[in-house]
């Protein structure tokens, strides 16, 4: 009776011995660690992967301005007959951002890329000016907005990007790279990343214009203060804001090899912009 009711627990204890998971608990908990984190290294150190369409990499960007342009169909302004992004500023700021920022940098043969076009009020202003406009947004339901507002332009094409590289664009292949408001929503590895393509994809001698939120700004500030306690750690509001300051902007864009053309601190009381060419 007795051998009869320890049997299958020495078979099981004979089978747990043959497993190789024995052998496993039997290594030193330090090896293990290190493996672990020689792991993590070979990954995180791991240059992120070029050609990422099969990956469908779906980031907090994405997701949250796919939100907002759902909310945004919803609310007054689209049943007004206006435009996604008409909440976010002034005609007259934007026509006085056109004029000073992308004017001096357009030919009607220049090939454009704008990071973040939203609901195109920018994008409107730049495709009568170019010879080929390429709006890249990581959010498709912003793309559709975009797309429908210039749908009368035959030279504009709308690109998915997945907020982590222009990997659909060569090298060498843009006159002139826009984007506002986009920016001062981006991580400060994803600003940096961002530059990078950005030095990739525009042609020697050419010009860049990027908006940037400023943390030394008194707006930027109070604004960065207000919402440290909704930002912590994982747990980020959708459409945050990314803080960084000129001082480091000039850092990535002189060590990324571009020469600044101009920071201007002056637009508004919490942001920046930069010009910046990649020589020749
Ligand atoms: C505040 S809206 C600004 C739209 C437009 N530039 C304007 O001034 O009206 C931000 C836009 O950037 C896009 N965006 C956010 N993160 C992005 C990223 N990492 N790469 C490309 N586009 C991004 C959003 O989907 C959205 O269309």
């Amino acid at each position: 009776m007795g051998s009869m009711m320890f049997k299958p627990i020495r078979q099981y204890l004979f089978r747990l011995r043959e497993m190789p998971l024995h052998a496993e608990r039997t290594r030193s908990l330090v090896e293990r660690m290190n493996e672990s984190l020689d792991h993590h290294l070979q990954h995180s150190s791991r240059e992120a992967p070029k050609a990422v369409d099969e990956l469908e990499r779906v980031t907090r960007y994405q997701t949250a301005w796919n939100a907002y342009a759902r909310g945004w169909e919803q609310g007054p302004c689209h049943q007004e007959g206006g435009h996604l992004g008409d909440e976010w500023g002034t005609r007259e700021f934007e026509k006085g951002i056109f004029t000073r920022f992308c004017s001096p940098y357009l030919e009607n043969h220049a090939v454009v890329l704008e990071i973040g076009p939203g609901g195109g009020k920018y994008s409107a202003m730049l495709a009568p000016k170019c010879r080929e406009l390429y709006c890249a947004d990581v959010a498709e339901e912003m793309l559709k907005r975009t797309a429908e507002r210039l749908k009368e332009h035959g030279h504009v094409a709308f690109v998915k990007v997945d907020g982590f590289d222009l990997h659909q664009f060569e090298k060498d292949f843009f006159d002139f790279v826009f984007s506002f408001d986009v920016f001062v929503h981006l991580d400060i590895e994803d600003i940096f990343c961002y530059l990078r393509e950005i030095w990739r994809v525009l042609k020697p001698g050419c010009v860049s214009v990027i908006h940037l939120a400023s943390l030394l700004s008194t707006g930027g500030w109070q604004k960065f203060v207000a919402e440290a306690d909704l930002n912590r750690a994982q747990f980020k509001q959708a459409g945050r804001f990314g803080f960084i300051t000129p001082q480091i902007a000039e850092k990535f864009l002189m060590e990324l090899g571009f020469e600044i053309v101009a920071i201007d601190t002056e637009i508004n009381r919490r942001d920046f912009v930069v010009v910046f060419r990649k020589p020749r």
